[in-house]
């Protein structure tokens, strides 16, 4: 899933490690995240993904990029989404609840990742020249 702008591929390789860090913590619980743990790396996650889309619109802006406010606006929703979603779950609690939030935190994180990639970014490819990154 590589976009071929180094800047923008090193962060989306950053975000993977932290959804990953989510997984492994999940399967190494049993399933189960707790409240507080899940409120830890999701948050370092979003604080994250607000630098990240920050600099790839500061990027698409100098490179004049066409496509800046779709990428913008999608941005925007994406981090709504996500925001809602942590907020529904980072107090999960424990036991069976705990280990649903994580499910379905497992599950949202996959595909909102993936969306960011395949469906904003990857336009950028061929059309922002490397030397922008
Ligand atoms: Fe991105």
């Amino acid at each position: 899933m590589k976009i071929g702008i180094d800047i923008v591929d090193d962060d989306h390789k950053q975000l993977f490690a932290l959804v990953h860090e989510f997984n492994a913590a999940a399967d190494a619980q049993g399933g189960e995240v707790s409240g507080a743990q899940m409120a830890e790396i999701l948050t370092r996650l979003q604080n994250y993904v607000a630098d990240h889309f920050q600099r790839e619109e500061q990027m698409q802006l100098e490179a004049k990029y066409d496509g800046y406010e779709e990428n913008k606006r999608q941005h925007e929703e994406l981090t709504r989404t996500l925001s809602a979603f942590i907020a529904k779950h980072k107090g999960g609690g424990a036991g069976a609840e705990a280990r649903t939030a994580t499910r379905e935190m497992r599950e949202f994180l996959g595909v909102w990742l993936s969306q960011h990639i395949l469906k904003t970014d990857l336009k950028m490819r061929g059309r922002i020249l490397p030397w922008a990154g």
